[in-house]
């Protein structure tokens, strides 16, 4: 069976929210995401508000007919509105004000019993649990023992090494197979474990291929180059062509 796709529709609210203005609609997005075949949409609730707002998680939670994963950092806030929304899965992520986007995985082992509590409290109201974690052994662990249904690994690095002129050839090349080997081996341990496991971060239609070789990884959370791809091709066709180079 090959890997879902859920489509992170944030950067579409970026674009609306340069502006404060309706336009253009998330919900409008979503909708072309699922006609054009995937299999989810994922949005970040930020503690800063910066794209997605709290309304469009309401307004996503009844249109949405697939799947709705918030991403979410693991606070008594964001706690209460995803007990309130209801989406399908919470992804618990780190957050610190002033990054540009998410910067590697959350510490589940140094920060345990807070994100073991959140998880609980989400699980217990039929929501499904993933922790956002860098491939290492330690996190896959710290996740499984906190309850976590599913880890998404971080595919930040792999996608920093396999930016085009980096992984073009020698030492570049030779990192991001590192990377890409350190990956595999952490979605083999996370699955003994009895985890799923999703991938994410900076993915990209030159980069996803590999990955998606990695048969432990069932599920991808792509944002970003999708929305820059939709800019010049329309989203439907951008989702149409990630989901055929994951297949
Ligand atoms: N997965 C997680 C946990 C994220 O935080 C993000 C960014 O919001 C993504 C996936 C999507 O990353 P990108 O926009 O780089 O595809």
């Amino acid at each position: 069976m090959s890997a879902k796709l859920n489509v992170n529709i944030d950067h579409v609210a970026t674009i609306r929210e340069a502006r404060k203005t309706i336009e253009p609609s998330i919900i409008t997005a979503a909708v072309i995401c699922e006609q054009a075949g995937a299999n989810g949409i994922t949005v970040h609730l930020r503690g800063d508000r910066r794209h997605i707002q709290d309304r469009d998680i309401e307004l996503l939670r009844d249109v949405v007919t697939t799947y709705l994963n918030v991403e979410m950092a693991a606070t008594i806030e964001m706690t209460l509105i995803a007990l309130d929304t209801r989406p399908d899965a919470v992804s618990l992520v780190p957050e610190s004000p002033n990054e540009i986007t998410t910067e590697g995985g959350l510490n589940v082992a140094e920060n345990f019993v807070g994100i073991q509590s959140v998880t609980a409290q989400l699980k217990n109201a039929g929501i499904f649990v993933s922790h956002f974690i860098d491939p290492t052994l330690v996190q896959i662990e710290a996740a499984a023992d906190s309850g976590a249904q599913q880890v998404e690994l971080c595919t930040a690095e792999y996608a920093e090494l396999t930016l085009a002129s980096r992984a073009a050839h020698g030492e570049g090349a030779e990192k991001a197979k590192a990377e890409l080997d350190r990956l595999a081996r952490a979605a083999k341990y996370a699955s003994e474990l009895g985890l799923i496991v999703a991938a994410g971060h900076g993915l990209t239609y030159r980069n996803v291929g590999a990955l998606a070789a990695i048969p432990e990884i069932t599920e991808f959370n792509i944002g970003h180059n999708i929305i820059s791809r939709a800019v010049f091709t329309g989203l439907y066709r951008a989702v149409e062509e990630m989901i055929a180079l994951i297949r």
